[in-house]
């Protein structure tokens, strides 16, 4: 079950502004799926409409075989389907290990489960050295880890992460977006938006891009860098 996370004809509206036009998007579990475009594609505006936070004028989101276009975020959380903000909101009193066990308690976990799951978030998003560290004294990266590992203590199928490595430089998103990129070993699908296409290339087994709100292609790092079309309109040198 939630083998998939899938959004058909979605067409979202501002105003008289179309800025999301019929647009068919898949993300399976195991997988990370870049989600690329200009600046104004309509990438964060997709993102909200697949957590609930944007309803579209038209189309439907589905988890597995359940239609989950009308509700909530907070339902959507429940039913696997979480994001991450830009501000991450740990606790900075609170050390790393405290706060993913404080995540898990919230979830109703068991004193062992929420160890468990501290041990293993630490180690999947190296945090193995900030454990013990108030989560407000983190440098910027590693809170942000911490803010993932956080969100996975839920045990997503699918985890939405909108420019997670903004305001890094590039040696510092590369080894962070590494980290993300072990999340689908947890059977856990990522939609990952990111700026860089080194990144994006390397990392992720999927491309969708954007341009100005519609699918301009989809298709493996492979498959975008060649594809003719999104060299012209926006790779640019960067191809
Ligand atoms: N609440 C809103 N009201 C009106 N227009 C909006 C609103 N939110 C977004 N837009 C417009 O929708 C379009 C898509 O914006 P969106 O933020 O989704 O793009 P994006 O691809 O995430 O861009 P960026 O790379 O800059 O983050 C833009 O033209 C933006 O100005
Ligand atoms: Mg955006």
């Amino acid at each position: 079950m939630n083998a998939t996370l899938s959004a058909s004809g979605i067409t979202v509206r501002f105003g008289g502004l179309t800025v999301i036009d019929k647009v068919d998007l898949t993300v399976s579990r195991s997988e990370v799926l870049g989600l690329i475009g200009p600046n104004g594609a309509g990438k964060t505006t997709f993102v909200n409409v697949l957590s609930g936070f944007q309803k579209p004028q038209e189309g439907n989101v589905r988890l597995g075989e359940t239609d989950i276009t009308g509700t909530p975020p907070d339902h959507r959380a429940r039913l696997g389907l979480v994001r991450t903000f830009q501000a991450v909101r740990l606790f900075p009193a609170l050390t790393v290990s405290e706060n993913i066990i404080a995540s898990a308690q919230a979830m109703g976990c068991s004193h062992r489960e929420c160890r468990q799951r501290e041990r293993d978030l630490v180690e999947l998003l190296d945090l193995g050295d900030w454990a013990g560290v108030d989560a407000g004294a983190l440098p910027y990266g590693v809170e942000r880890r911490a803010g993932i590992a956080r969100a996975l203590t839920a045990k997503p199928s699918f985890i939405l992460l909108d420019e997670p490595a903004a305001g890094m430089n590039e040696d510092e998103a590369f080894a962070f977006l590494s980290v993300v990129g072990r999340i689908r070993e947890t059977d856990c699908g990522v939609l990952l938006i990111e700026h860089n296409m080194g990144i994006v290339f390397d990392l992720c087994d999927r491309v969708h891009v954007l341009r100005s709100g519609s699918t301009l292609a989809v298709g493996t790092p492979t498959e975008i860098r060649n594809h003719a079309t999104v060299r012209e309109a926006y790779l640019g040198s960067a191809a």
